[in-house]
């Protein structure tokens, strides 16, 4: 092998004295332009083991750059570049404007160089176990990065890698309901949920309130079985059944072996026990998931919003929200997110499900807004309802916040503790956050407060029981803060707002000691993603990584091993650690 591997250098070098390809360099993954990069043949072969639904990347941005231009097309990329849309449907191209990293920018053509940069040169289509084997197989054979690209949300670019092949799951859409699932330590209702399953997905008209709920995110684009399970997982319905990982009975995955196998608590225990919560992308390829499903039914919805008139009574006002969220932390479900910026408070949505009434969510609101009279903060917007079921709460609620793909975001999780004994600091730091971030363009703090403990759920909450990150349970809320990036920002401003970014991160973890962040919403480069993102469960996760992954196939930015394994030299080139 390792031979070979200098005679297919030496070649290289010859061939490069003709004026074609070199040689990779040695104990690195190869890129497109090695003369070891697999041949066209190659990957014709692979394209016949998956049935023809090996995709060949092209930059999205293609249209607005010489030669060639489609004024047309160029257009409609552009007037779509921060639709969340546009990214969904790709196969390769991720939400992430960092990681796109302008490389082949409709806004900065037509001419200049239109290449992939960090997008994988091709993906499987994966419509089965058996393309997500054969990717896997030939990943290994060609010594080429291997990247799942689901919905391409991921803020740390772990959906993408510069010259890899990418299997795209997002079409492994199966959806069954199982009235009566028995599993080691569960009996009752289960959904079986491919790796592309969305929110949508789960909730066709034709079945609300019929069938079950599962818990998902609150954005209604994220994957449930990708990045979002596999990281932690925060639904609406959190705070009534747990963090997604909570959920999962069993996995159904493909190795880096290319073994195609099942891991429950009965069966390869060690990995089911790490793909919930240890990070994703990491440990095998999800192929799909079988988590507990609930009887739906009636849910109360919430919201409103006040305004900042005055800097001093603004932030006593949200600090009074917090200390109040103290006492809604004790009610059944309840679930609120929200946003805060310089120029205002928004109760995106809060819910309490099972409710009888709206007075379920009204009620136990009614003492804060009496805080806030005493303030003299004005309440706006200020709405409740009642739904049938969870998808038509949903859908008048979380379903209404738009989204776009141009942003950068931090977060950390908020122990009770903090705003318990420490809230001035917090709020400070936030203050900080929302004020000072004019020279990125306005920073707004979104939260999402959750009650995931021993207490509400149950064993899955116990400590060790999954790998999900301990802070999770002595959260009262997580908090991301994004900063928006112009469609065109050069790299440098990308650059300067995720220092700035760090550097918040860092004040909020300074006033939260011993907490952690939500891995999923927080940075790549983090000096303290080990710590902050993994806590205890580092070591444990670990030996299921050198276990199941000894190689390294699966890398991605934050996750447990990377800094041990591989790292990405400045063209993007994964390299062996020496
Ligand atoms: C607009 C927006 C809203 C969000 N809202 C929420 C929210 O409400 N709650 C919440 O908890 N998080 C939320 N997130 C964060 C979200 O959980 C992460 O971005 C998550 O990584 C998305 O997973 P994905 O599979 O959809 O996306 P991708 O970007 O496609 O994948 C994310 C990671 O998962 C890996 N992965 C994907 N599929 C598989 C698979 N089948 N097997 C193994 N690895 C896989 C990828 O390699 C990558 O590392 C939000 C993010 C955005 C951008
Ligand atoms: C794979 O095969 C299909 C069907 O023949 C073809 O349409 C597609 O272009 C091929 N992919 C690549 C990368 O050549
Ligand atoms: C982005 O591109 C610049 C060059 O324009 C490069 O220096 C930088 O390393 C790239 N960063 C990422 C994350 O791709
Ligand atoms: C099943 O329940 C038993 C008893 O509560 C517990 O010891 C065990 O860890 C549980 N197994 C799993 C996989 O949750
Ligand atoms: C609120 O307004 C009333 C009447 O304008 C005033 O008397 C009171 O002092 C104000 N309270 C606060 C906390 O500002
Ligand atoms: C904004 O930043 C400046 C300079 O670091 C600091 O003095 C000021 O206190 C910050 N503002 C807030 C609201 O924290
Ligand atoms: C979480 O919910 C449980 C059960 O409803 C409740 O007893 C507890 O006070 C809440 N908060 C904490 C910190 O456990
Ligand atoms: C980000 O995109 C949204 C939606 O397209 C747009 O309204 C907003 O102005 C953009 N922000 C920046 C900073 O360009």
């Amino acid at each position: 092998m390792k031979q070979n591997r200098v005679a297919a250098t030496l070649f290289a070098l010859l061939v490069a004295g003709i004026g074609s390809s070199v040689g990779a360099p040695p104990n690195c993954r190869y890129l497109p332009g090695d003369a070891e990069w697999p041949s066209p043949a190659a990957w014709a072969e692979l394209n016949q083991t998956v049935g023809g639904r090996l995709i060949a990347s092209r930059p999205l941005g293609r249209p607005c750059f010489e030669p060639g231009v489609d004024a047309a097309e160029c257009a409609v990329t552009k007037a779509e570049w921060t639709f969340l849309d546009t990214y969904l449907k790709d196969p390769v191209h991720v939400m992430s404007p960092y990681w796109m990293n302008n490389s082949c920018s409709p806004f900065l053509g037509p001419s200049g160089e239109c290449a992939l940069g960090n997008i994988a040169s091709y993906a499987i289509n994966v419509n089965n176990a058996q393309d997500a084997v054969a990717g896997v197989r030939f990943a290994q054979a060609n010594n080429v990065r291997l990247t799942i690209k689901n919905t391409g949300h991921d803020f740390l670019g772990r959906a993408a890698g510069a010259g890899s092949l990418a299997l795209w799951t997002r079409n492994l859409k199966e959806v069954t309901y199982l009235n009566r699932y028995r599993g080691c330590n569960y009996t009752g209702p289960a959904a079986r949920l491919g790796a592309g399953v969305q929110h949508a997905d789960l909730y066709p008209a034709e079945n609300r309130g019929r069938r079950f709920r599962v818990v998902a995110g609150s954005c209604a684009t994220v994957g449930v079985t990708g990045g979002f399970t596999q990281g932690g997982g925060h639904s609406a319905l959190s705070s009534k059944y747990g963090l997604s990982a909570d959920q999962v009975l069993e996995w159904e995955v493909v190795t880096a072996d290319g073994k195609h196998i099942t891991a429950s608590p009965s069966e390869h225990s060690d990995l089911y026990w790490a793909l919930r919560g240890g990070g994703a992308g990491n440990y095998a390829v999800a192929i799909s998931m079988t988590v507990k499903a609930y009887p739906d039914g009636q849910v109360a919805g919430a919201g409103f919003a006040f305004a900042n008139e005055d800097g001093t009574t603004y932030w006593a006002a949200v600090s009074a929200f917090f200390r109040h969220l103290l006492v809604l932390d004790k009610l059944d479900g309840y679930v609120s997110g929200f946003t805060i910026t310089a120029l205002g408070f928004s109760l995106v949505f809060a819910l309490a499900p099972d409710a009888k009434s709206e007075d379920d969510i009204s009620g136990p609101l009614a003492p804060f807004f009496a805080e806030l009279q005493a303030l003299n903060v004005t309440v706006t917007n200020n709405r409740a309802s009642l739904h049938p079921n969870y998808a038509s709460w949903f859908d008048a609620f979380a379903g209404q916040v738009e989204y776009s793909t141009n942003n950068s975001v931090g977060g950390r999780l908020i122990p009770r503790t903090v705003v318990q004994d420490d809230l001035p600091s917090l709020v400070a730091a936030l203050r900080d956050i929302a004020e000072n971030s004019t020279t990125v363009g306005g920073s707004a703090i979104n939260g999402v407060s959750v009650n995931v403990t021993e207490a509400r759920i149950g064993a899955a909450a116990v400590p060790g029981a999954s790998a999900v990150l301990p802070a999770w349970r002595d959260a009262l809320f997580t908090l991301n803060f994004g900063i928006p990036l112009a469609e065109d920002a050069e790299w440098d401003v990308m650059r300067t707002g995720q220092r700035w970014i760090n550097e918040k991160q860092d004040r909020l973890r300074a006033v939260t000691p011993g907490g952690g962040s939500y891995m999923n919403e927080a940075t790549f480069d983090n000096a303290n993603w080990k710590e902050d993102y993994f806590g205890v469960n580092y070591e444990a996760l670990r030996a299921v990584k050198d276990k199941y992954d000894p190689e390294g196939l699966f890398w991605a930015n934050a996750a447990v091993g990377s800094d041990a394994s591989w790292q990405p030299a400045a063209d993007g080139r994964l390299c062996r650690v020496q």
